[in-house]
């Protein structure tokens, strides 16, 4: 997908893609008039703790197509399949901005953190109806991410 400047993106979705954690039924694409994909939000698996979350990435939408609202529709379509699942914490890692809008808050009000250094705010997450105060704790992103 063009919407990041390096193959980055695509080699972690792939890679994702033939990792446990991928769970399909809650990776989201929208695509145009032609069936070709001009988004995607995925949802993958994250230990959280001694839980199971949900990890939020990546996100991207093709750049003819960004600002036109399709970046909230795939990502509020994933957020509906984790509710529906029965999920209940999702992590994102990106700008407070633009995830905010979906409810995501600073994650360590959840008593939840990351592995790695990101600036203050960053590191989001948002707890769906299920939530029952855990789970809470370190994320463990699954290996391909550490390879980002
Ligand atoms: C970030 C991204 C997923 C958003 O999807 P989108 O379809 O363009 O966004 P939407 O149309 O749903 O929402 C648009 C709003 O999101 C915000 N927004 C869009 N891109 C943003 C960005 N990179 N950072 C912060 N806010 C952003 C703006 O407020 C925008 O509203 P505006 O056009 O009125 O200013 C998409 O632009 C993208 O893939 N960008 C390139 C990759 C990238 O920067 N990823 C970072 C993910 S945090």
């Amino acid at each position: 997908m063009a919407a990041f400047p390096g193959p980055d993106e695509a080699d972690l979705v792939d890679a994702l893609r033939r990792d446990p954690a991928w769970l399909p039924d809650l990776s989201l694409v929208a695509v145009d008039d032609s069936g070709l994909v001009v988004g995607h939000a995925l949802l993958t698996r994250l230990r959280v703790g001694k839980g199971k979350g949900l990890a939020l990435a990546p996100v991207a939408v093709a750049p003819e197509w960004q600002r036109k609202g399709v970046g909230e529709l795939v990502v509020r379509a994933a957020l509906t399949a984790a509710e529906d699942a029965g999920e209940k914490l999702v992590v994102v890692l990106g700008d407070p901005d633009y995830y905010g809008r979906f409810g995501f808050i600073p994650a360590q009000r959840h008593e939840v953190s990351g592995p790695f250094e990101v600036p203050e705010g960053y590191l989001q997450a948002l707890t769906l109806p299920a939530y029952d105060g855990s789970p809470r704790g370190l994320c463990h992103y699954p290996e391909p991410f550490e390879a980002v």
